[in-house]
């Protein structure tokens, strides 16, 4: 098939809304990732998400509304799921909630799944393209299984080409990182993946901390496991410098031979926004120039570095 690429004006929100609602599969920029958009009602058009991504059916997707109250609608709400999504939304959180019996949604948009992970971004593109399909929208990130998310049309383009019907070229994302994911089950909120608002934002100090969970259990979030985003070459973190061998992604000031660096000035923010398009170069970079490996500067563990180290550490569990 052949992919639209689709303006971020009126005529281009409009077709992708025509493209979703006929059951098709449209690319949307949003605040954190660009995501891959289907009607979550629609099995068959939940079916050519899967099938364009590669992704395994048993990994289920977070579901987008334009706003709360229509999110309210699929799932069951307790009064901290309230909380967090009249502070947060729109904004780069995801709830994962009991679903409802009701929901009428495609199963295998949730994968079976008991619970349903929704959230209402903020990206005004995304919000448009909401408002105007008036339904639940069903997307994951719009990158081969795998692979690193896109946070740009290019990278759309790139992975999914020839895959799906369309992408809305929106302009690099805001935050470059995805959704924070929370379960609030038990009255208390636990981060099931690290993302573009830090855990310290979510678990304020008046709310309770969190049991840790016991090291036998199962991940919650079924898609994080190791070795996603992996990247052609090996990482190698925690790098002072880099061997002859490498290439090097550094951070902060004082790296002026790096070919790559994610923050100059050493800002946690604007390292998450470049993270994922520099590791999409750097990785052309070296396997165009014969380089063994990537050598990754360390990353403050705190704010959004945990996030962006949690990546980083997938990308570099390569094999
Ligand atoms: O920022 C984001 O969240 C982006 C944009 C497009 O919204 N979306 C995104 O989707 O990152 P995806 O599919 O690439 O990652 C969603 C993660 C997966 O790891 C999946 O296993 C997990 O969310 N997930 C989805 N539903 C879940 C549920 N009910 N319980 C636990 N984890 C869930
Ligand atoms: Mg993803």
């Amino acid at each position: 098939m052949d992919t639209e690429i689709l303006q971020a004006d009126d005529e281009g929100i409009a077709r992708a809304a025509e493209i979703l609602n006929a059951g098709g599969t449209a690319a949307f920029p949003t605040e954190t990732v660009y995501g891959l958009g289907g009607d979550a009602r629609n099995t068959a058009a939940i079916r050519r998400i899967y099938t364009a991504k590669g992704r395994p059916e048993h990994n289920p997707l977070i579901i987008h509304f334009a706003d709360a109250e229509d999110a309210m609608r699929y799932v069951e709400v307790d009064p901290l799921a309230c909380e967090l999504a009249s502070k947060f939304w729109p904004g780069p959180l995801t709830l994962v909630l009991p679903i409802r019996s009701d929901s009428r949604l495609s199963l295998v948009a949730s994968s079976s799944y008991p619970t349903l992970g929704v959230r209402v971004p903020s990206d005004s593109v995304a919000l448009r393209l909401l408002k105007t399909f008036a339904g639940p929208v069903a997307a994951p990130s719009a990158n081969r299984s795998g692979k690193v998310s896109p946070t740009e049309a290019s990278h759309v383009i790139a992975d999914l080409s020839g895959r799906i019907n369309a992408v809305i070229d929106g302009g690099p994302c805001m935050h470059g990182i995805e959704s924070t994911i929370v379960s609030t089950q038990g009255g208390q909120a636990k981060v099931l993946r690290h993302g573009a608002i830090p855990e310290e934002k979510i678990i304020a100090r008046n709310m309770p901390t969190p049991k840790p969970a016991p090291a036998e259990s199962a991940p919650m979030t079924p898609g994080q496991l190791a070795s996603h985003y992996a990247p052609r070459s090996k990482l190698r973190l925690n790098a002072a410098k880099p061997d002859p061998s490498e290439l090097w992604l550094a951070f902060g000031p004082g790296c002026t031979s790096a070919e790559y660096n994610l923050s100059n000035s050493g800002n946690l923010v604007e390292a998450a926004a470049n993270l994922f398009a520099l590791l999409r170069s750097i990785d052309e970079d070296a396997v165009r120039c014969g380089k063994r490996a990537v050598a990754v500067s360390p990353i403050p563990a705190n704010g959004l570095g945990v996030a962006i180290n949690d990546r980083l550490s997938r990308a570099a569990h390569n094999e």
